[in-house]
């Protein structure tokens, strides 16, 4: 067994090595770029342990998952909202970026209407992101729960979303402000799942507004196995986003799927995934996974 396993770490070493020799211009090669998600179980920590860990370039935190009819709610697990805006100027002074997503798994959301698109950026753009200049706790009536503090961008994460919804508005209206002067520049995600194309978040991808685009490489056995496949194409679909291969941090132990040993990762996947030109990184899901397994030291030095 050691042997076997020794003689295909060989091989898999000189296959890499005649992979570097022919490995076109265009490649991308190391980002250094990781994305975690926070704020799905209270006991991952705080966000600014999430960053002071080193490991992560940005962290989104999930979700805001109530809204579309008048009413808007943050849900993160629990986790008290008071120290989180002294957390995110924290994290990014440290050169962290600290974003936002919207849907999720849970919740009660939906985009049904162009206004009601607009009514959500106005929320977001009041409460979370530069809306009065970030200057106060409270702009025209709108609490902020972190105060002062900007997030440097939204992530759309659409999971019970249906084709016709606007969120080609909302990513159009968020876009118009990537480049506010003087401000912090936004940053607008999406995290999809694997299969290419993924329906739900079709209309707003199309906007080309999306500078990452999070592919979840998990939870879909069919694709997990094909991945080189779903890879090349989502990468070909969206030459001017960067493409992020989204990983679970922890094994098939909490019922998901699509885990990659250290190993596989870097000898199958890695020399692949960095071939793209608009390969971006990587993105964990979890904060809280990767707090138990640790995935984050490999994928860090790697990515
Ligand atoms: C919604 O917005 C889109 C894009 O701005 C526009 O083309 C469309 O006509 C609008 N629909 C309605 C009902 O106002
Ligand atoms: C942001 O500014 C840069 C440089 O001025 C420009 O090239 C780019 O088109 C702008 N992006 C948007 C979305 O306005
Ligand atoms: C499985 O994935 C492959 C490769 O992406 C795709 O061509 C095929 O249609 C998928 N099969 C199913 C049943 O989804």
């Amino acid at each position: 067994m050691a042997l076997t396993r020794r003689s295909l770490v060989t091989v898999a070493a000189l296959l890499l090595q005649l992979f570097f020799l022919a490995v076109p211009a265009a490649a991308a090669g190391q980002t250094g770029q990781v994305t975690v998600f926070w704020g799905r179980n209270k006991d991952e920590g705080s966000l600014r342990e999430a960053c002071d860990t080193g490991m992560y370039t940005m962290v989104v935190m999930s979700f805001l998952n109530v809204y579309g009819h008048g009413e808007h709610r943050l849900d993160l697990s629990g986790h008290p909202l008071g120290g989180i805006g002294g957390d995110i100027k924290h994290c990014q002074r440290n050169g962290v970026l600290v974003s936002l997503a919207i849907g999720g798994p849970g919740g009660a959301y939906s985009l049904l209407t162009n206004q009601s698109a607009l009514g959500l950026f106005d929320h977001l753009w009041n409460t979370y992101l530069a809306g009065g200049g970030g200057s106060r706790s409270r702009k025209g009536g709108v609490a902020r729960p972190f105060g002062d503090a900007v997030l440097d961008g939204v992530d759309f994460f659409l999971e019970h979303t249906t084709p016709a919804e606007r969120y080609d508005v909302l990513a159009v209206e968020l876009a118009k402000r990537s480049n506010v002067s003087g401000g912090r520049p936004l940053h607008l995600t999406a995290t999809t799942r694997c299969a290419f194309p993924d329906q739900r978040a079709a209309r707003a991808l199309a906007t080309g507004a999306f500078e990452r685009i999070h592919v979840r490489f998990y939870d879909d056995d069919n694709c997990t196995q094909h991945w080189d496949d779903a890879w090349d194409r989502w990468t070909a679909a969206h030459p001017r986003s960067r493409i992020y291969f989204g990983l679970p941090a922890a094994s098939e132990e909490d019922g998901r799927s699509g885990y990659v040993y250290p190993k596989s990762l870097y000898y199958g996947y890695i020399p692949v995934l960095q071939k793209a030109a608009n390969y971006g990184g990587f993105m964990l899901w979890d904060r809280y996974s990767d707090k138990k397994s640790g995935y984050s030291g490999y994928v860090h030095s790697w990515a």
